[in-house]
């Protein structure tokens, strides 16, 4: 369907505000052929944004909930201490761009001070996009959303911002930069950069590196929340791609790796065993693993320094007392 005739039948006005829906769901093909390739290199690995079905996003709320797993909690206390710097920082009626679900606290807290001129949420999965733009534009019906359907770790396209040149303001919280490796986040930032431009700016939530036991802890809860958030993906693959995945013969494994600076989670299949995803077979040895997810951590130079290789600068950092989580305040570097 034509994106503007797909648009204007999802367009719908509200008060004053309008929510608006752009883009188009992701390739149908895309998750067979993703595990197929992934499933068939030595060291075995899926991308980690298929953990997020419906079931995958409920659990990760609950691991955001959780008492071992602090950055949620400590990025939603620095943004409400540090509030009125992140809004002096961001700019009143700017264009606010988030990328990832937008229906968080943080989210509601930077649209109540900065009263963007324009929200633009863009979101890969379409029910979670339309849940979160339609209960924003009934909490703001002041507010003008642009919802955008998309992948954001490939090249994106946002809707014109026509004749108005209101300053562009990326957001990204949560420390998701941290799931992509160091160059597939140095070419979002630059991808960013390109769509904010000479004036705009970008709020970013990166998480630091710290005490390896603290690491360990948040991603290994004692109640098993992140073990089936992981699990959760080969369920996914039996339910979605007919799979035949036995979930008992899998355990959940996550571990610092400190050479790399990130948190590694790996799914470990437990005996020698053959399973079948489509046509495909695909063997495992007892011990080998499947590598589903990498979440890079950085100090405060190091993802400047990231930053500036993309065109950015550090303008500003909020950090928290115990040094747990940063915000980063980037502006365009000419
Ligand atoms: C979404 N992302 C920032 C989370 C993280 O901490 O890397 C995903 C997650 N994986 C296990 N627990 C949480």
């Amino acid at each position: 369907m034509a994106r503007k005739q797909r648009a204007g039948r999802l367009a719908r006005l509200s008060r004053r505000g309008v929510v608006s829906f752009f883009g188009s769901a992701v390739d149908p093909d895309g998750f067979l052929d993703d595990v197929i390739s992934g499933l068939s290199q030595p060291q075995k690995a899926l991308p980690p944004k298929y953990l997020y079905d419906a079931e995958g996003s409920r659990l990760f709320e609950r691991i955001c909930r959780l008492r071992e797993y602090y950055p949620t909690r400590t990025e939603l206390a620095l943004t409400r201490r540090h509030l009125r710097e992140i809004v002096r920082f961001a700019g009143e009626r700017c264009e606010l761009i988030e990328y990832g679900s937008g229906a968080s606290v943080k989210t509601r807290m930077l649209i109540e001070h900065l009263r963007p001129s324009r929200y633009v949420p863009v979101e890969i999965s379409e029910a979670a996009l339309r849940d979160a733009a339609t209960r924003l534009g009934r909490e703001f019906p002041w507010l003008d959303i642009a919802a955008v359907v998309g992948d954001f770790s490939r090249p994106l396209k946002l809707p014109s911002r026509g004749a108005r040149k209101t300053r562009r303001v990326a957001y990204f919280p949560g420390s998701t930069i941290g799931n992509l490796s160091p160059s597939e986040a140095e070419g979002f930032l630059r991808m960013t950069r390109a769509q904010v431009g000479a004036s705009g700016a970008m709020l970013v939530g990166v998480d630091l590196k710290k005490d390896p036991n603290v690491l360990h802890a948040a991603y290994n809860d004692a109640k098993g929340v992140t073990a089936a958030f992981n699990l959760n993906l080969l369920a996914r693959i039996n339910r979605e791609l007919g799979g035949d995945f036995d979930l008992r013969r899998f355990r959940h494994y996550a571990f610092y790796n400190a050479s790399l600076g990130r948190v590694e989670m790996h799914l470990v299949s437990l005996v020698r065993q053959n399973v079948r995803v489509g046509h495909s077979r695909f063997q495992f040895d007892a011990g080998e693993t499947i590598h589903t997810e990498n979440s890079c951590k950085y100090s405060v130079d190091e993802f400047r320094a990231l930053a500036a290789e993309a065109g950015f600068k550090g303008a500003r950092v909020w950090r928290d007392r115990r040094g747990l989580f940063s915000l980063h305040g980037l502006t365009a570097n000419e």
